[in-house]
């Protein structure tokens, strides 16, 4: 399963690149405003840290304008993939830089029937927000679950990246269903590598190694 930063904060992405575990990010525009920056800079600069897949939203709603942001997220870098939401003018957009093997990201999924048309538009990824539909009290895991299930039946080639996600449990989770992509904040990132037995041990060894 692949590792992609959910961020936009350039210390943060340098500082968790080092670990040489992170696979790709992924943007919002959320995650931009909080960047304060302007969006074309924060992804050229977010493109030069990672060699992976970097995700860019467009902020239009219409096709049209959508294919006109596309364009110039593409000039900026090789990596970048163009994320697009879940509508029917974002698929339109979806199917026409697929096309042109132009690597997309469906986001803003929430049911199974909208990860079918993500999949039947071409997307390299679709990306159901677990973290949300938890947030409404519906199960967001049971989306991932249903989405891997239908992908497989019919071998269809977009990878489900899980986004939203809210804590350690749901990376575990994901990989026990078999997301191909996990998008986690920074924090999540930080606590997979923690247990207090880890903890207890080293000091264990150290003392010993002391004495
Ligand atoms: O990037 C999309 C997604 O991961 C957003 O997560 O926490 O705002 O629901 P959240």
């Amino acid at each position: 399963m692949k590792i992609f930063l959910d961020s936009a904060d350039i210390n943060e992405i340098k500082e968790l690149c080092k670990t040489n575990l992170i696979d790709g990010i992924t943007t919002n525009p959320s995650l931009i405003a909080k960047s304060g920056g302007n969006i074309l800079d924060v992804i050229k600069e977010i493109c030069g840290l990672v060699s992976g897949p970097v995700s860019a939203e467009v902020t239009a709603i219409d096709h049209k304008t959508m294919m006109m942001e596309a364009e110039k997220l593409l000039n900026l870098a090789e990596n970048v993939t163009i994320k697009v939401p879940l509508t029917s003018d974002g698929l339109l957009t979806c199917k026409e830089l697929s096309k042109n093997n132009v690597s997309v990201n469906v986001t803003l999924c929430f049911s199974a029937s909208q990860a079918i048309l993500a999949a039947k538009a071409g997307a390299t990824f679709v990306s159901p927000f677990v973290g949300r539909l938890d947030d409404i009290g519906q199960n967001g895991l049971d989306l991932i679950y249903d989405i891997v299930e239908i992908y497989n039946n019919y071998n269809y080639k977009t990878q489900v990246l899980v986004a939203s996600i809210r804590g350690v449990n749901h990376v575990i989770e994901s990989a026990k269903i078999g997301a191909d992509v996990v998008t986690i904040p920074t924090k999540t990132f930080k606590e997979m590598f923690n247990h207090p037995l880890t903890d207890k041990g080293l000091n264990a060894f150290l003392s010993d190694w002391q004495d």
